[in-house]
């Protein structure tokens, strides 16, 4: 599979996102994925299924090497010797020693970012993660992380869907050289409805939700779709295999709205978004 390079981290094109799956599901759907052709998973210690993500990554028999896996710190564990202590919980959960991409989940205005962020790197020096970045921030925040971080950040995890503009915080990321990995991109079951969408797909033979997807892969947008389903894993992974004309990506730019946001943060924030 296609990766886009970022920090020396090489990060497949599209992701599974494991949120919401639990138990014996969890398992068969990340060993279906990794058969089907997935290289990239996204888990998180607040998804409460790490355990289960890492028994299907060894029931594939997929290379541990061949495979990025993405688990994220939850915000109530981000102080200086919380983090590392949470994340080799993750590990002992996943077991596994390392994990490719190491995220910070959500800021949290109560725990100074130059502390969380100097655990971060220090868990990377460890070798508990190989990569490391963060999601949920906003542009001001990207600036002083990558700052902090000495230029290590490779990855920005946000919202990312047709209906929901980020040009700001993307851009942000691009200048900070960071890959912007894109979650909620089917905006949680609500792209495939959509008209303008249905239509596109129709033209190229496509579903409205490959569409969907492949409009943020086209923006070099890392789409990190969920299913609990086996027929569309193969159905989103399929997203790749198209391209949109610049009239197309006009008009589903054009989808954009207010309020489209559909994750709300953890707790009461404290920055702008
Ligand atoms: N960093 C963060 O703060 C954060 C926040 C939210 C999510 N995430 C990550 O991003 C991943 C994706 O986001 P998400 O799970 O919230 O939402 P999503 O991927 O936008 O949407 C998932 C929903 O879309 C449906 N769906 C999937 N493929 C479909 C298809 N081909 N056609 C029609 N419907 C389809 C699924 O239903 P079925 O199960 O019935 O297929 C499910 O209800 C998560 O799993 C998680 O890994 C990260």
């Amino acid at each position: 599979m296609q990766v886009i390079e970022s920090h020396g981290a090489r990060i497949p094109v599209i992701g599974f996102g494991t949120m919401t799956l639990k138990e014996d599901l969890c398992v068969e759907l990340v060993e279906a994925a990794l058969h089907l052709g997935y290289r990239h998973l996204d888990t998180a210690q607040n998804y409460g299924n790490e355990r289960e993500v890492g028994a299907g990554m060894r029931a594939s028999g997929v290379k541990r090497e061949d495979i990025f896996l993405t688990t994220k710190v939850w915000f109530n564990r981000l102080a200086a010797g919380d983090l590392e202590r949470s994340v080799n919980e993750s590990l002992e959960r996943l077991a596994l020693p390392w994990v490719d991409m190491l995220l910070i989940h959500w800021p949290n205005a109560q725990i100074p970012l130059a502390e969380s962020i100097a655990a971060l790197c220090k868990v990377k020096s460890a070798g508990l993660a190989k990569h490391i970045g963060v999601a949920n921030f906003n542009v001001a925040m990207i600036e002083e992380a990558q700052k902090l971080a000495d230029g290590e950040l490779a990855v920005l995890q946000i919202e990312t869907h047709p209906y929901l503009d980020q040009t700001k915080v993307v851009a942000a990321a691009r200048r900070a050289g960071m890959a912007v990995v894109g979650y909620c991109p089917l905006a949680r079951g609500k792209v495939p409805g959509d008209e303008v969408l249905q239509r596109i797909g129709r033209a190229h033979h496509k579903s409205p939700a490959q569409v969907a997807l492949h409009y943020l892969e086209q923006q070099s947008i890392i789409p990190i779709p969920r299913t609990s389903k086996r027929e569309r894993l193969a159905e989103n992974l399929g997203s790749l295999e198209m391209n949109l004309t610049g009239a197309e990506m006009a008009e589903i730019d054009k989808l954009k709205r207010p309020n489209a946001r559909i994750v709300s943060p953890p707790q009461a924030p404290k920055w702008d978004t």
